[in-house]
C-alpha cells in the first residue's frame, strides 16, 4: 500500500450509514485512521468475533492494535467523554497508549454546551432539530464566535479552570434566560474538567505535520467522517443539519493538510434511508413497510437509542451527496434489510405540490418537505442475503438493484454489506476502488457484477 492509497470515507445520506464498519474492514491495511468532524453524536458501531464496540470519538480504526489514531481540529471534544470512552476500549482488551492523538486546535465541549443545546431544543418545541443533545451546535458556535476553549489548554490545568469557570459563567447567564433550564454546577464541572485534562494532556499533538510525515513514509491515511453529506452545515437539509461539515474538504481543513493527501471519496449508504431527529425525509415511510425495516435494521440510534425513522432509497439526495462530496464510490450497507419485501421503491425525482419537477435536493427546508417522491419499483428478490460474502451469491433480482441503483446514482457500488460482521460483506466490479478494497480484504474477497 503506498500512500497514494489514502481514502477518505463520508456519509452518503444523514448519518448512521455503517461507516464504522467499513472503517474497520479497511484497517486492517490502514496504519493511520483519523476523524476530522463532530464530535460524541457519532456513533460508529464495530463488530467481530462476538465483540461489539461502540465509539464515538476515538476513530474506528482503534480496535486494530497496529493502527494510529488522530482526533482533528474541527472536532469538538468533551474531555470526560473521551477519557470514558479510553477507559471502555481498555476494559475491552484494546491498548492504545501511544496511539491516539488529539489536535490542540480541536474545540472543548463543557457541560454548559449541553445544558445550553438540552434548553434551546425544548425552547423550540415542535420546532425542534432533534439533536442528540450533546452540545455539539453549541460548541461550534462558542468557536466560530472565538470564545471557545481548545485543547490545548488540557497541558495548562490551572489555565483551563481559569477560562472553563469563566465561559461556564457566561453560558449560565445564558440559561437564566432560557425557560426552565438549571444553571450547571461550576465548581464540579471544572473538578471533572482538570481531572480529565490530566489524562488527555499526554495525547495532544499536531495532527497536520504528523499527517505529513505519515504520507511521506509511505504510510496510506484513512480519513474517517462523522454523519453524512445530507447533515452537513452548508449541503446538508438546513437547519435540521449538525454543527460540522460532513464534507470530504472537511478533512483537509480540520487536519492543516492539501486535499490532494485525501484520496479518493467513498460514500457509505443504506440500500435503504435512515434518519434521526427532525427534518424533510421526502422518502419516509411511516407504514408497515417503515417499521419493518426499523426492526430488521435494527435502526435504533447508537448515541440515544432513538427509534429512527426509515424510508425508500432516495436517488435524488444520493445524486445530490455524490456531487456535493464527490463521491467516487459507494459502499453499500444493510442489502439484507430488504430481504423479505416483494417490492422496492426508488425515488428517481421529486415533484412540487404544482407539478413543478424537481432533480435534486433544494436549499429551502420548507420546499424539501413539500415535494412528492416519484418511485420507480424494482422487483424484490425474498430470498437470503444476509451473510453472504461473494457477489456471485446474490439472487438475480439483488444482483439488478446493485445495478439500478449505480445507474440512477451515477458512480459503481464497489462494496456491499450484508450483515453486520466484518466478513458479511461483499468486493464488487473492478474499479480500481474494489480492487483496493478487495487486496484489504485478502484473497477471500470475490470481485464480481
Ligand atoms: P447534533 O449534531 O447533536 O447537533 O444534532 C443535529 C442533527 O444531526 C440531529 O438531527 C441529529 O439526530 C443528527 N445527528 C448528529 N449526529 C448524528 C449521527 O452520528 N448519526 C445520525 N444523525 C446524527
Amino acid at each position: 500500500m503506498d500512500p497514494e492509497r489514502s481514502l477518505t470515507i463520508v456519509g452518503g445520506q444523514w448519518g448512521d450509514e455503517g461507516k464504522g464498519k467499513v472503517v474497520d474492514l479497511l484497517s486492517a491495511k490502514y496504519p493511520v485512521v483519523v476523524r476530522f468532524n463532530g464530535g460524541h453524536n457519532a456513533g460508529h458501531t464495530v463488530r467481530f468475533a462476538d465483540r461489539r464496540f461502540a465509539l464515538h470519538l476515538v476513530p474506528s480504526g482503534v480496535v486494530h492494535s497496529d493502527v494510529t489514531c488522530y482526533l482533528a481540529a474541527g472536532m469538538v471534544i468533551d474531555p470526560p467523554f473521551l477519557v470514558a470512552e479510553i477507559d471502555r476500549l481498555h476494559a475491552q482488551g484494546i491498548a492504545t497508549a501511544g496511539r491516539i492523538f488529539l489536535s490542540p486546535r480541536a474545540s472543548l465541549i463543557l457541560p454548559t454546551h449541553q445544558a445550553i443545546d438540552a434548553a434551546r431544543e425544548q425552547a423550540r418545541g415542535a420546532a425542534r432539530i432533534g439533536t442528540t443533545g450533546r452540545g455539539i451546535g453549541p460548541a461550534y458556535q462558542d468557536q466560530a464566535q472565538r470564545r471557545g476553549l481548545r485543547a490545548y489548554l488540557l497541558a495548562d490545568r490551572e489555565r483551563l479552570a481559569v477560562e472553563a469557570r469563566s465561559l461556564m459563567a457566561e453560558h449560565n447567564r445564558e440559561l437564566a434566560s432560557l425557560a426552565g433550564a438549571a444553571a450547571v454546577d461550576v465548581d464540579a464541572a471544572v473538578a471533572t474538567l482538570v481531572k480529565a485534562a490530566k489524562r488527555l494532556a499526554p495525547l495532544l499533538k499536531e495532527v497536520g505535520p504528523e499527517l505529513r510525515h505519515h504520507a511521506a513514509a509511505g504510510r496510506p491515511i484513512l480519513f474517517e467522517g462523522a454523519q453524512g453529506v445530507l447533515l452537513d452545515r452548508w449541503w446538508g437539509t438546513y437547519p435540521y443539519v449538525t454543527s460540522s461539515s460532513c464534507l470530504p474538504g472537511m478533512a483537509a481543513a480540520s487536519c492543516g493538510i492539501s486535499p490532494s493527501l485525501l484520496g479518493p471519496v467513498v460514500g457509505v449508504m443504506k440500500a435503504y434511508v435512515t434518519r434521526v431527529g427532525s427534518g424533510p425525509f421526502p422518502t419516509e415511510l411511516e407504514d408497515a413497510v417503515g417499521d419493518g425495516l426499523r426492526e430488521r435494521g435494527a435502526e435504533f440510534g447508537t448515541t440515544t437509542g432513538r427509534p429512527r425513522r426509515c424510508g425508500w432509497f432516495d436517488a435524488v439526495a444520493a445524486r445530490f451527496a455524490v456531487l456535493a462530496a464527490g463521491i467516487d464510490a459507494i459502499a453499500l450497507t444493510k442489502l439484507d434489510v430488504l430481504d423479505s419485501l416483494d417490492v422496492i421503491k426508488v425515488a428517481v425525482a421529486y415533484e412540487l405540490p404544482d407539478g413543478t419537477h424537481l432533480d435534486t435536493v433544494p436549499a429551502d427546508p420548507e420546499l424539501l418537505a413539500a415535494v412528492r417522491p416519484r418511485y420507480e419499483e424494482r422487483r424484490g428478490w425474498q430470498a437470503e442475503t444476509a451473510g453472504l460474502t461473494h457477489a456471485t451469491e446474490l439472487p438475480p433480482a439483488a444482483r439488478d438493484y446493485l445495478r439500478y441503483l449505480e445507474r440512477q446514482v451515477g458512480v459503481p457500488i464497489v462494496l456491499v454489506s450484508t450483515g453486520p460482521r466484518r466478513e458479511e460483506t461483499m468486493v464488487r466490479g473492478d474499479h480500481p476502488i474494489a480492487r483496493q478494497f478487495a487486496e484489504v480484504m485478502g484473497a477471500g474477497a470475490a470481485r464480481s457484477t
